[in-house]
């Protein structure tokens, strides 16, 4: 059974991995065996990567804006030649603004949807491209638990989580026969600089924690088992999922 979860030569793409939950990922990607490639636009980018290596990791840093067309086509295609292959994306970046929907402003709604769904569709256009020619391949996706609700004053960020979750299941019909496995992981609340606001607002703090069945919020490293499985074999015949990691919240 171990084999079925090893990565071991398998080269991967980690995009938002300079912190958060993408970090968390990165480093559970690495400890399975992959070299995984940290694309991340925070200048702290290619410091997280050398932090890896001195743990004995193989890992890279590519500072990247992953809204910028031509920086994000460069970058994956520096990432592929420094590995020299692909087998596994993991679309982690992601942003977050938080306005009234009656006064969401333009600029805001812009600026999630390229980050949060351009971007995703275009990095698994590009790895989708290179895994149809050279074999097959894995993307894991980030959705949310806004890929099933509304939320409030985040009408943006549910409208690119409702996207990415779509995404997935298109690509997934036309790849799951050419060896390609696409699916989502869906975090819930997870304590990270993402969610500082809410984690400080005690009223919605409250409220979200006494509806998660765990009793507390989710941490990066939980999300290490559930990205190794969807990059691994042991996920081969899994296509389109959407697959909560949210301590039990959507049960409620
Ligand atoms: N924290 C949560 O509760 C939660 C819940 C559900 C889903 N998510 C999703 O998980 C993912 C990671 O979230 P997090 O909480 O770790 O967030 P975070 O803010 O801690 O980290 C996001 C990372 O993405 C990078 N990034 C943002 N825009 C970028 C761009 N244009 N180009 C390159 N890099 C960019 C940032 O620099 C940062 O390192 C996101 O997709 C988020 O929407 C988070």
């Amino acid at each position: 059974m171990a084999n079925l979860f090893d990565l071991t030569g398998k080269k991967a793409i980690v995009t938002g991995a300079a912190q958060g939950l993408s970090n968390g990922m990165a480093e559970g990607l690495m400890e399975a065996g992959a070299e995984v490639t940290i694309f991340d636009m925070s200048p702290k980018t290619e410091e997280v990567a050398a932090e890896f290596c001195r743990k004995g990791f193989k890992c890279h840093g590519i500072r990247v804006n992953l809204s910028d067309t031509a920086e994000r086509e460069a970058a994956f295609q520096k990432a592929v030649e420094l590995m020299g292959g692909l087998n596994i994306l993991v679309n982690g970046a992601g942003v977050q603004r938080r306005h009234k929907c009656e006064e969401f402003p333009m600029e805001d709604w812009n600026f999630v949807l390229d980050v949060n769904l351009t971007s995703v569709f275009a990095m698994c256009q590009l790895a989708g491209r290179h895994f149809l020619a050279n074999g097959g391949g894995k993307i894991v996706n980030i959705a949310s638990m806004l890929s099933f609700f509304g939320g409030f004053t985040v009408p943006a960020y549910a409208a690119s989580k409702g996207g990415v979750s779509q995404l997935t299941k298109a690509f997934a019909n036309e790849w799951a026969c050419k060896n390609i496995t696409i699916n989502a992981l869906a975090p819930g609340y997870m304590a990270t600089d993402m969610n500082t606001k809410l984690l400080e607002d005690e009223g919605r703090n409250a409220e979200i924690s006494a509806r998660i069945p765990a009793h507390r919020w989710g941490l990066p490293a939980d999300m290490k088992g559930p990205v190794v499985f969807l990059a691994s074999p042991a996920s081969d015949y899994l296509n389109g999922a959407i697959i909560p990691v949210d301590g039990g919240y959507l049960n409620r």
